[in-house]
């Protein structure tokens, strides 16, 4: 199956579905990926976060690296710049290649320059060690910061997105300057699919809660991320290119935001390992 990808900055073609690898640590993320690259997915988001770069590396050992769109992030402890820029070697060799195909922060980090982040990430990008940069869960106030300081363009914003957390002015921002907008937690992490809005569409048009979701999404342009383990659900997680949501099914959809996020709901802990501020 051939995924439709849509054109970054750069000229880079980035597919519209990926592959999720949050919580799939270590020896975990193998098997999920093997069954992913069987189906036909080509594009894997991980993070050094994720705890699974080395074993995601050894899984792609064997495939043609041209072949598959990687994606990583750096972690928000690691933004000042010599840290961003051993952070992404680390990442390389544990992916076992000699660059990404996109670079994010993965949250903004009050505590250190964005400024001297984005230099980093132009520095990456000039040297060839990743295609192209782009930023994660920045809402448009630390959007717009980040853009006004890069030399270089921010491609994508990974955010939280489903219909339960649309964020409309956050996607129109992004989308009117040129800034794919990714979807982490596309599913919500089960809690939409027993929606019953969702499950009455997943009937009409003989799809799954989770393709009609997905499909949802993608009308909007935003690329979808969803992780599973199960084969069955990887196979029909990218199975949304032979059906279209009518204007008015789509727009019921629409109507379910309530605003409410699974992960990204601001609240910090700042003395958590991730941000660095504990030392
Ligand atoms: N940048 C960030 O801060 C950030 C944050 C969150 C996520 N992300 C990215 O986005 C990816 C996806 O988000 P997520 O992992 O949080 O959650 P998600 O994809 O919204 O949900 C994952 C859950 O959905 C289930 N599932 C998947 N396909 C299904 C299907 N077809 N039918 C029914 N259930 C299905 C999975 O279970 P099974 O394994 O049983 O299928 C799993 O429990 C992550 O893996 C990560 O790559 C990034």
């Amino acid at each position: 199956m051939s995924v439709p990808t849509t054109t970054l900055p750069s000229g880079d073609e980035l597919p519209v579905v990926g592959k999720g690898t949050y919580e799939l640590e270590r020896e975990a993320v193998k098997a999920p990926v093997e069954i992913a690259l069987e189906t036909g997915y080509t594009h894997i988001d991980t993070a050094e976060g994720y705890m699974n770069e080395a074993a995601l590396g050894e899984a792609l050992a064997g495939h043609d690296r041209q072949e598959v769109f990687l994606t990583s992030k750096v972690l928000p402890k690691h933004l000042n710049y010599e840290s961003v820029i051993e952070a992404a070697k680390s990442t390389l060799v544990d992916l076992q290649t000699d660059f990404l195909d996109l670079y994010l922060i993965h949250w903004p980090n009050p505590a250190i320059s964005i400024r001297e982040t984005m230099d980093a990430m132009a520095t990456l990008k000039s040297e060839g060690h990743v295609r192209n940069v782009g930023v994660s869960n920045f809402d448009l106030y630390q959007l717009s910061a980040a853009q006004h300081v890069s030399s270089v363009p921010i491609a994508v914003n990974q955010i939280e997105f489903h219909p339960y957390l649309q964020r409309p002015d956050l996607v129109e921002y992004c989308q009117e300057n040129d800034i794919v907008v990714e979807a982490a937690a596309p599913l919500a992490r089960t809690e939409v699919l027993d929606d019953p809005v969702i499950e009455k569409l997943a009937e009409k048009y003989d799809r799954t809660p989770a393709q009609i979701v997905l499909r949802w999404a993608i009308e909007k342009d935003v690329v979808v991320l969803p992780r599973s383990t199960s084969r069955g659900h990887i196979e029909q997680n990218i199975d949304l290119f032979d059906f279209e949501l009518g204007a008015e099914d789509h727009a019921r959809i629409d109507e379910l935001d309530r605003d409410e996020p699974v992960y990204d709901d601001r609240a910090r802990s700042w003395d958590d390992d991730v941000w660095g501020m504990a030392e």
